[in-house]
């Protein structure tokens, strides 16, 4: 009796620590590289790949590489301090073996497979801090904290990415990917949309940092970086449109997870995302199976939004 409360209370102990980056291979690099720099990331050339990372965080956050098809590569987190041991023993006992890591991504931690084939690198290593941003004080609710400073001299401060936030991948088997991520990774359900969307957390902080849309096929759908503000979500939709980019979904707040949202479709038919203002949650979080739409007021999402482009296997 005492092995297996041991072991269910292991199991219910969030390994992963956070999302560290996620990889792709794209056709171009130099136009992956116009992108991401007009979406706000620092890029450059590493090893033959392009790496990019949030002004002012020393944690690369995406990697992508050449290929003749836009692909998921694999996806990275960190694990919490010391906890090699007992992710080596879950692998185990699911029967996940360690593999080698794929052409074109560093050798660094375990590497292992989900149960749709995505490389999954699980590193020992704590996650860079996010760049430091500055209160932003409002004047909402029953509450006045910003008296004597007007909020558009401020608002144009700092509006750059800081942190990857999540990533969500299509899978047409959202059970067992859940099953596996929560169950042998140690992930946990924070929300689900019925039949549509599963969000996953690493126990108290962001609502959500990796899930799953429901889909034909495995692929990438699409990374969320927080910014500091919803004026600097608005601000960089702006500045895409300002240098010709296709428009995107938003400005808008989600249901499950609460963000105040924008995402923009990347050149390879993914998207990207601004987020502000996410549900912060605790060990104490319930998880629900809601009947809702994804966004709580703004526009529907375009009839492309769900597309998986990517090839088959
Ligand atoms: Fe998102």
């Amino acid at each position: 009796m005492a092995k297996l409360y041991a072991v269910s209370r292991e199991r219910e102990r969030a390994v992963i620590s956070g999302l560290h980056h996620y990889a792709l291979e794209v056709p171009d690099l130099a136009v992956a590289e116009g992108f991401l720099q007009d979406f706000g990331l620092e890029t450059r050339e590493k090893d033959g790949s392009l790496v990019a990372q949030c002004p002012g965080r020393d944690q690369e956050q995406v990697r992508l590489t050449e290929a003749p098809a836009k692909r998921l590569h694999h996806v990275c987190f960190t694990l919490r301090p010391g906890s090699l041991d007992a992710i080596r023993e879950s692998l185990d006992r699911a029967g996940t073996p360690v593999i080698e890591p794929p052409d074109g991504a560093t050798a660094d931690g375990l590497w292992v497979r989900d149960p749709d084939g995505t490389a999954v690198q699980l590193l020992d290593e704590a996650p860079a801090p996010a760049r430091p941003v500055a209160d932003v004080l409002a004047n909402v609710g029953g509450t006045h904290q910003r008296i004597g400073v007007p909020a558009w001299r401020q608002a144009t401060e700092d509006v750059m990415p800081r942190r990857l936030g999540h990533t969500l991948l299509f899978t047409p088997q959202p059970e067992r990917q859940t099953e596996f991520y929560t169950e042998v990774l140690g992930l946990r359900v924070s929300d689900r949309i019925h039949g549509l969307v599963t969000f996953l957390n690493a126990g108290p902080g962001d609502h959500h940092i990796f899930g799953f849309i429901a889909s034909s096929h495995p692929g990438f759908h699409h990374a969320s970086f927080e910014v500091p503000s919803i004026d600097a979500i608005a601000l960089g939709a702006d500045r895409m449109r300002g240098k010709g980019r296709e428009p995107g979904w938003g400005l808008g707040r989600h249901t499950i997870g609460s963000n105040f949202f924008h995402y923009n479709p990347d050149p390879w038919g993914s998207w990207i995302e601004w987020f502000s203002d996410i549900d912060q949650i605790d060990d104490c979080w319930v998880a629900g199976d809601w009947d809702v739409p994804p966004h709580l007021w703004g526009a529907p999402p375009p009839e492309t939004f769900l597309s998986n482009l990517e090839p088959r296997a």
